[in-house]
């Protein structure tokens, strides 16, 4: 890619600036259908009625997830709640303390790069209806969620809430997932808009990002969500972008998700997101939350000094009552009143973690574990017994319960054979602000242990990974080293007794060069939510065949990654991030997380459209496992591959067959991948992008013809000089695999 990018900042910022100067705020002007338009007329009738000091009380948070409605006119309070992986459980008004009540335990569901391990579209719409039913059971408007940013950095810490590397997977899960938390009465609240892909320094970092890079990597999924699925809520994230704050960013705010996409519904900040009244108000922020410091009384005051219109302010109130009277509200005294989590909701959780689990490797058919072969079975490590619903900072979610994969293997083993436990290594007790490197050589006493109990055992299964203090909201992991010295750990073990399958519990990459070299089988396992357990027994028993594929790459080793190989993160070597969620908990900290003005506030995307696959197949660099990659019990025969023609104009679909025959004896699920790549383009673009999937279930022996379908206009780029998606005409080559690095079929077209 040229490197240009930098000439391409400072003309971003200064045409930004431009438009600043022409149009303060461009507001309301939604082109598309969005459903919320259609209460204007009644919305004008109450904004006709509404005193100023009524219409900033609901631009501001009332509590610490509600914002006000308007008690004079009936209109309820707007009720939010993390999100995105279950509903959290309810706090004290003003405090981030539980209320320890009895009923909000709720349904933890697989996180998001789990959900994306589906690569279905049709799990994440169910996921989304798991997470509206049990909103509405607690009373809440607004779940705040999806979890939608490209997972730039594998060790970004919200790598496991995030879905996918890749913009189009990702867009096409934020659309199941919005259009089943909205068709079942609940708003989302995509976010974090926009580009918020590290942790580290997230309250201070200024994106610089080229205007083709964001609109074809990073707006996708939110843009996907709006026009597609009618999102009515959006999160302002925390960083700035080119420059400018998200929640004051006139860009993304005004003129890409209003006046381009047709956004009708509400914009929120980030808790504590906000940093200006006047520039929050005129560039496109509705809501702070959850406090008043910029849009209470200085908002007031701002208007009263004309420095903000009216008009402004009745956009924003017109905004949010779109959203109010879409969503019917629950009335108070309905709420809370039976049990959060249902166990329809369960099995939703479950029928999502079955399909995401990935069989990265699987050497002498060492799995599915043959029970009549390995009478003794050692299992060998805490993320055996560890919960993954809370832990570290953020969101987490009170389960109702979980199950463990070593409970999930005991429930499906049963008396068929004889299961040993040992600890291995084990998580420190977690201490807030205190920082304590993960990344230790393992316990002598735990390690000998182990390799003890490995030496009788006629399988051992090697339950290694991270945690969700490993893996937080707050500060990127300085590694993507197994902690605790599980490397150690296994090295010592497969020295006694080489029949090892490992499972991997983790949300994000880890480095797999040591166990990969130590295990017969590979299994990634993710945080997968109240009945992860008995769905990773199922998988490694061979009940269901596996059929997750890797949302992300897996690098051979960290320093491969894109923006680390360029130089681009991390922007500090501390391993120690102050974060700004820190200010909201410890008053005393906030001072210290004022603007920094040295380069670490700076995160250059210099490796522009090159994010995960796309750097690694374009460098021609290996990979430890490919994007999309994911093996099963059977085998899969592609063939026939078909294009309904041969040459396509900009407003046609292309519409591709292929003949999937499942020619071993399990039956199964297999993602067909379509990839597309452009052959003596003018235009510079990674060596191929995903256009398309299908997961289908095949029975042993049947053969299905596979479709997938995609418009010609998907493979616009966004032009820097026009600022618009053009086309390029010319040859593509369409390539089906069963990953990205796995191409089986392919053909040649025009457009
Ligand atoms: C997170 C959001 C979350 C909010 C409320 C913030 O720190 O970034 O994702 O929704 O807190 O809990």
């Amino acid at each position: 890619m040229k490197r240009k990018v930098l000439k391409l900042f400072y003309a971003a910022s200064f045409t930004m600036l431009a438009v600043i100067l022409v149009s303060c705020n461009s507001g309301n002007t939604t082109k598309k259908g969005s459903k919320l338009l259609a209460y204007d007329a009644q919305i004008d009738t109450i904004i006709a009625q509404m005193t100023l000091e009524e219409k900033i009380a609901m631009l501001h948070g009332k509590h610490m997830f509600t914002s006000a409605g308007i008690e004079r006119f009936g209109i309820a309070d707007m009720v939010y709640a993390d999100g995105p992986f279950g509903i959290r459980e309810e706090m004290e008004p003003h405090s981030w303390r539980s209320l320890q009540l009895a009923t909000d335990s709720a349904t933890f569901f697989p996180t998001g790069s789990a959900l994306a391990a589906t690569w279905s579209e049709e799990m994440a719409y169910k996921y989304g209806t798991g997470m509206a039913r049990e909103a509405r059971l607690r009373g809440k408007d607004m779940i705040l969620g999806p979890a939608i940013n490209i997972q730039r950095i594998p060790t970004g810490g919200r790598t496991y809430e995030y879905l996918s590397e890749d913009p189009f997977l990702s867009a096409r899960l934020s659309v199941g997932y919005t259009k089943g938390v909205q068709d079942n009465g609940v708003a989302v609240c995509l976010k974090h808009y926009a580009l918020n892909n590290q942790e580290n320094n997230r309250g201070r970092v200024n994106v610089l990002v080229s205007p083709r890079t964001m609109r074809e990597i990073y707006l996708p999924p939110f843009q996907a969500a709006v026009e597609e699925a009618d999102a009515y809520g959006v999160m302002a994230a925390y960083n700035k972008v080119n420059g400018y704050w998200c929640s004051e960013n006139d860009m993304l705010q005004n003129k890409i998700l209003r006046d381009e996409w047709g956004f009708a519904g509400m914009i929120i900040s980030d808790w504590g997101g906000v940093h200006s009244t006047v520039a929050a108000a005129l560039n496109g922020l509705d809501v702070e939350m959850p406090g008043q410091r910029y849009f209470g009384q200085a908002l007031i005051d701002s208007v009263n000094s004309g420095a903000v219109p009216v008009s402004v302010i009745d956009a924003k109130v017109r905004n949010i009552l779109r959203v109010r009277l879409a969503i019917e509200p629950v009335p108070a005294n309905e709420a809370n009143k039976i049990m959060t989590a249902q166990p329809e909701q369960a099995q939703i959780a479950y029928e999502v973690a079955s399909k995401s689990i990935v069989l990265l490797k699987n050497d002498e058919a060492v799995l599915p574990i043959d029970l009549n072969k390995n009478k003794n079975i050692v299992i060998i490590g805490d993320n055996a017994i560890r919960t993954m619903a809370l832990g570290g900072v953020g969101a987490g979610v009170k389960a109702l319960y979980e199950i463990t994969p070593l409970e999930g293997l005991k429930n499906r083993i049963g008396n068929k054979a004889n299961i040993e436990f040992i600890e291995g290594y084990v998580k420190p007790k977690f201490v807030w602000g205190q920082f304590k490197s993960p990344y230790t050589d393992p316990d002598p006493e735990l390690l000998a242990a182990a390799v003890d109990a490995a030496k009788k055992a006629d399988l051992v299964i090697f339950m290694a990974g991270n945690n969700r203090e490993v893996e937080t909201e707050g500060s990127d992991r300085f590694s993507i080293e197994l902690p605790y010295g599980q490397d150690s750990l296994i090295a010592a073990i497969a020295a006694v007794n080489p029949n090892i399958a490992t499972v991997v519990v983790a949300g994000a990459p880890v480095d797999l060069r040591v166990v990969n070299s130590n295990s017969k089988a590979l299994v990634y396992a993710w945080f997968n939510g109240t009945e992860g357990g008995n769905a990773l027994a199922d998988i490694l028993l061979g009940n269901i065949s596996p059929s997750g594929k890797l949302p992300y790459t897996l690098p051979i080793k960290l320093e491969d990654s894109p923006a680390y190989a360029m130089g681009n993160y991390p922007q500090t070597d501390s391993p120690i991030s102050e974060d700004i969620f820190v200010a909201l908990v410890d008053e005393h900290k906030a001072e210290s997380l004022k603007e920094d003005k040295s380069n670490k506030d700076i995160a250059i995307y210099s490796e522009e459209m090159l994010v995960g696959y796309r750097w690694f197949d374009t460098k021609g660099e290996a990979v430890m496992y490919p994007f999309g990659h994911g093996l099963s019990y059977t085998q899969f025969d592609y063939k026939n591959l078909k294009t309904n023609k041969q040459t396509y104009k900009e407003n046609e679909s292309i519409k591709v067959s292929v003949d999937v025959s499942n020619t071993g004896s399990h039956n199964a699920d297999e993602v067909i991948q379509l990839y597309v790549r452009r052959i003596n383009a003018k235009v510079e673009w990674p060596l191929k992008e995903l256009k398309a999937f299908e997961r289908v279930s095949i029975n042993a022996g049947e053969t299905k013809t596979v479709e997938l379908n995609f418009d010609v206009k998907n493979l616009r780029y966004w032009d820097e000089e026009s600022y618009d998606w053009l086309l390029e005409n010319g040859e593509i080559e369409l390539m089906v695999g069963s990953s990205s690095s796995n191409i089986l079929l392919t053909q040649k077209v025009n457009i």
